[in-house]
């Protein structure tokens, strides 16, 4: 049996990225491609455990560190029970986020470093590297201004814009860094239209 593909959605908050992987997802469905859909941090029990400790507002104290070391570890979680059967079996993964949101979050804008969060990472994963990373930019301005209509904000959704701005920077720096493999997307077109363009692309290439 030919192997499964994992393809990854990154993205800044508020880019709508959730909200166009799961519909990218549905319409593969609905053609006949073998797709799950999962997300990080969390996408098994053990790994959602995680994301609760991770995005709990009530954890302020959380240092930076061990904020990387529990994303990295969700991760692995993630792949051992998740992704790895799913691709074994032939299927075209959909994961909202992946390594590169580590990279960005907890090494650019962290200030942890890159490459220092990249060595945990790829002690993590073992080679299980995307077929394809699809990036949504937004201007992070804007992407909050989305966050604005939701309930439940958690604790990165809190942070002030320049938290933001700077996952904006860092995610311009991993791009480039990988861009053999990153395909961008103008996130600040509707929903619909994203979806369009994605979807498109995405049927070449799987
Ligand atoms: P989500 O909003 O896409 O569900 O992701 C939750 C938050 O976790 C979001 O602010 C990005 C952040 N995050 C990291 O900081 N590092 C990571 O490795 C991942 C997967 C997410």
């Amino acid at each position: 049996m030919e192997k499964g593909k994992l393809i990854v959605f990154e993205g800044c908050d508020g880019s709508g990225k959730t909200t166009v992987s799961k519909e990218i997802s549905d319409r593969l469905s609905k053609a006949g491609y073998p797709v799950i859909y999962t997300r990080e941090p969390g996408g098994s029990e053990i790994a959602e455990e995680i994301r609760h400790i991770i995005l709990n507002p009530k954890n302020t104290a959380m240092d930076v560190r061990t904020e990387a070391l529990l994303y990295a570890a969700s991760r692995r979680q993630h792949l051992v029970e998740t992704i790895i059967p799913a691709i074994d079996q032939g299927k075209i993964v959909i994961s909202d986020r992946y390594v590169n949101s580590s990279l960005v979050y907890q090494g650019y804008a962290r200030k942890i470093g890159i490459e220092k969060v990249k060595t945990i990472n790829d002690f993590a994963i073992e080679g299980y590297y995307p077929y394809r990373t699809i990036y949504l930019d937004i201007d992070p301005q804007v992407g909050l201004e989305r966050l604005k209509d939701r309930k439940y904000l958690d604790r990165l959704d809190k942070e002030a814009l320049a938290f933001h701005q700077l996952v904006h920077e860092g995610y311009k720096i991993v791009n480039e860094t990988y861009k053999d493999n990153i395909e961008i997307f103008d996130a600040s077109k509707t929903i619909p239209e994203v979806v369009e363009k994605v979807y498109n692309y995405l049927v070449k290439i799987i």
